[in-house]
């Protein structure tokens, strides 16, 4: 039987956090097993916002040295640059003509990027989650993984496929987004009513992979907790709530086996075990994504073996479309 597809990417847009590895990279290491997977660096999402080519180019390489210590095989998964495969952005201008403005302007990640570059609502903003539909549909993609944050922009890529499906008949396979119960959505450990993000104004507001044991320790000892003193995951307590979640998602315990361990501790002593857990987590893999990188010529030759595969994939779908919709593609 043909196994299922999945697609999932992260903008090189910053230096990835743990809500990135929680909400997204973790969840892709068991799909890699069962599914053939197709994991990116959406290095052309990453320009709809002012950014800096060279370190653009590096944190590019560090992504993908970061999947790759993260534990994501490639030799099992096609691992690629988005921009290396030039089917995206051809594919991206097709389903633009599909997709109405009003639709674009409701997006809720829209809106808030518009507010916070106010000078720089340029075209690519706008138009970024029909890129990312031409992703994922490319790949005639059954699983989209992510996180919360990104379930309207999957929500899209399916309207999208089933309005050109039923405008040009049966083309693209209607996928699905992914969202695990937990760890979906990890907050700012300042604000956490606030996502953690990469592109976040406060480092502190997040621990990024590559932070160090103190860095780490530190972030976590300043974390905002709750009024009270019991550590248990509610609506009343999304501080605590915040610090169990990413607890969980290291240690691979449940909240209810974290919330008993956690039973009768202070808040001091549960933010050095939560930090504590993160560095050690985190120090393996840092260690690995140095090595990877320093490997030059490994990393080079696994992103061109993705790029053949993801470009051999895209360009039998990106074939069909322009069959349909009318695309004079020679005799
Ligand atoms: P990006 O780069 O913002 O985030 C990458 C992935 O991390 C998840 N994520 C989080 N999960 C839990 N808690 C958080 N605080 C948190 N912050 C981020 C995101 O939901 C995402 O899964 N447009 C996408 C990249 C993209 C893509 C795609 C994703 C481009 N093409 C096709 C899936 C399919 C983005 O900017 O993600």
């Amino acid at each position: 039987m043909e196994k299922k597809i999945v697609y999932s990417a992260i903008q090189p847009s910053g230096i990835p956090t743990i809500g990135n590895y929680i909400g997204s990279v973790r969840n892709w290491l068991s799909l890699q097993e069962d599914y053939d997977c197709f994991f990116a660096m959406a290095n052309l999402h990453a320009i709809t916002v002012r950014h800096d080519p060279a370190l653009l180019r590096r944190r590019t390489l560090e992504l993908a040295a970061l999947y790759i210590a993260c534990g994501i095989d490639p030799e099992k998964c096609t691992l690629y640059v988005q921009s290396q495969v030039p089917q995206h952005a051809e594919l991206c201008w097709t389903l633009n003509s599909l997709t109405y403005v009003g639709e674009m302007e409701r997006m809720t990640q829209f809106k808030d990027k518009a507010r916070n570059h106010a000078d720089n609502i340029n075209m690519g903003l706008m138009d970024y989650p029909v890129l990312m539909a031409a992703d994922i549909l490319l790949y005639q993609t059954d699983l989209v993984p992510v996180g919360q944050d990104q379930t309207q922009h999957v929500e899209i890529a399916r309207d999208i496929a089933i309005r050109f499906n039923n405008r040009y008949g049966e083309t693209f396979r209607v996928p699905e987004a992914l969202v695990r119960k937990q760890g979906a959505k990890i907050c700012s450990l300042q604000d956490p009513l606030k996502k953690m993000s990469k592109s976040g104004e406060n480092p502190n507001d997040s621990i990024f992979m590559t932070d160090d044991r103190d860095t780490i320790l530190r972030k976590f000892k300043r974390a905002v907790t709750d009024s009270g003193s019991e550590i248990v995951c509610s609506e009343e307590k999304p501080g605590v709530s915040n610090l169990l979640a990413i607890y969980c998602a290291f240690r691979g315990c449940s909240m209810a086996e974290a919330e008993r361990e956690f039973s009768g501790k202070g808040y001091g002593e549960f933010k050095l075990a939560v930090g504590e857990t993160v560095a050690d987590a985190l120090s393996p893999v840092q260690a690995e994504q140095a090595r990877i990188l320093s490997d030059k010529e490994y990393l080079g030759g696994v992103l061109s073996r993705g790029a053949e595969r993801a470009f051999k994939a895209a360009r039998k779908t990106l074939s069909k479309v322009y069959r349909k919709v009318g695309f004079y593609q020679g005799e």
